[in-house]
């Protein structure tokens, strides 16, 4: 019998797991990527390969974690998502191999337009996944997640805690713009 995650993926095209961190690993990783934004350790974002600046398509800051050099928190972040792989793999043989990511950051008023995570000229990214790093989320603080599958979009509230996770280059998702400071882990694991 496949877990829910994989339903989830195979029927929807996506998965949510509510408290996919336990508290710990939430406050952990939190704190960390407060601490780099407060070194100034964060830049703008950048679309598509060559990371050209594009303030129109999306207003958030990333850090990007360094696999070869993890932290703590982020060596329990990555062993958590090589479980998340080994399950995947298991069942939909994506031949999932690397895995990358960063922190985000959205300011008050920071957005990112409907589009998908492959690139157009390289679809190596196959497994999408967001982890939100905030406490409590309300509807009215905006900043949901708008996923596009087939049928009526879904808005995903990004409560610390919950991983949300679909196929790079099959569903289209868009981040409406934020009340508030909005923090997330974005990775992706591509394929060899
Ligand atoms: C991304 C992205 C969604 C989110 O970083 O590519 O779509 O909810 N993030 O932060
Ligand atoms: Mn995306």
């Amino acid at each position: 019998m496949p877990s829910p995650l994989i339903l989830a993926l195979t029927q929807a095209g996506y998965a949510i797991v509510p408290d996919f961190l336990n508290p710990t690993e939430l406050a952990d990783l939190a704190f960390e990527s407060d601490t780099l934004r407060e070194n100034g350790s964060f830049h703008s974002a950048g679309m598509g390969l060559a990371h050209q600046l594009d303030r129109r398509e999306r207003q958030d800051e990333i850090h990007w974690l360094e696999p070869n050099a993890l932290s703590v928190p982020q060596a329990a972040l990555w062993a958590r998502l090589e479980l998340l792989r080994q399950e995947v793999d298991a069942s939909l043989f994506l031949g999932l191999w690397s895995l990358e990511g960063h922190y985000s950051f959205y300011a008050p008023g920071g957005f990112y337009h409907r589009h998908r995570d492959s690139f157009r000229n390289d679809s190596a990214r196959t497994l999408s996944i967001v982890i939100y790093l905030n406490g409590p989320w309300l509807l009215e603080d905006g900043g949901v997640l708008r996923l596009f599958p087939k049928g009526e979009p879904v808005d995903v509230i990004p409560t610390g805690g919950t991983l949300v996770c679909f196929l790079s280059n099959e569903l289209e998702h868009e981040v409406l713009p934020s009340i508030r400071v909005r923090k997330s882990f974005a990775g992706w694991f591509s394929r060899r």
